[in-house]
């Protein structure tokens, strides 16, 4: 196999890795929108909704592991030229702002929100929570779309 091929190979799993990480979260962005829409009306349907994306965060998983793996790869490859140029090194600080955002405000408003989800009876400080985890989650969504439409840009146009 030629260098060329295993670069190639590289990349290609590069992007399968971004559309599952990205993808991941755009999709979820959409269908939380969803949820709250069918929480207002049936709880159970609510449920369901929120069910369906159980699988997210394994995707979201894999995909970065996939794109670490094949990007390290490419970077072997290339003898690091890229570590040394602005845009990677943007980029590298807006993927551990995605890691960390992830971790700490997205699994955190996650996991209040299901604690709120399992409340049988309706009250007024579950409302009031619930509020809150739905202005806070649509904001993660956002600053985490937006960091990965800036990290497209840097790694295509590569500016230096
Ligand atoms: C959230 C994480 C990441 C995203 C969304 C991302 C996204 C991208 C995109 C969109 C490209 C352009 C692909 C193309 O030219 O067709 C790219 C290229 C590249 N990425 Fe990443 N990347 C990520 C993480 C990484 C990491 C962690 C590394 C290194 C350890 C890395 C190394 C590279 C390299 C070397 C290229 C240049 C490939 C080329 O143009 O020949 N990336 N990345």
């Amino acid at each position: 196999m030629t260098t060329h091929t295993i670069y190639s190979t590289a990349l290609v799993c590069h992007i399968i890795g971004i559309i599952m990480m990205a993808g991941t979260t755009f999709s979820d962005y959409v269908i939380f929108k969803q949820f709250w829409k069918q929480l207002a009306i049936d709880k159970l349907k609510g449920i369901a909704v929120n069910q369906a994306m159980s699988k997210s965060a394994l995707l979201f998983g894999l995909g970065f592991l996939l794109i670490i793996i094949s990007g390290i790869i490419m970077m072997y490859i290339t003898h690091g030229i890229f570590g040394e140029q602005t845009w990677f090194r943007i980029k590298f600080g807006l993927i551990l702002l995605i890691v960390i955002n992830g971790l700490i405000i997205g699994r955190r408003q996650g996991v209040k929100l299901k604690k709120l989800l399992a409340w049988e009876a309706p009250a007024k400080n579950v409302e009031d929570d619930l509020l809150k985890t739905k202005r806070n989650l649509n904001l993660f969504h956002i600053s985490q779309m937006v960091l990965f439409t800036i990290i497209f840009v840097l790694s295509i146009f590569k500016f230096n």
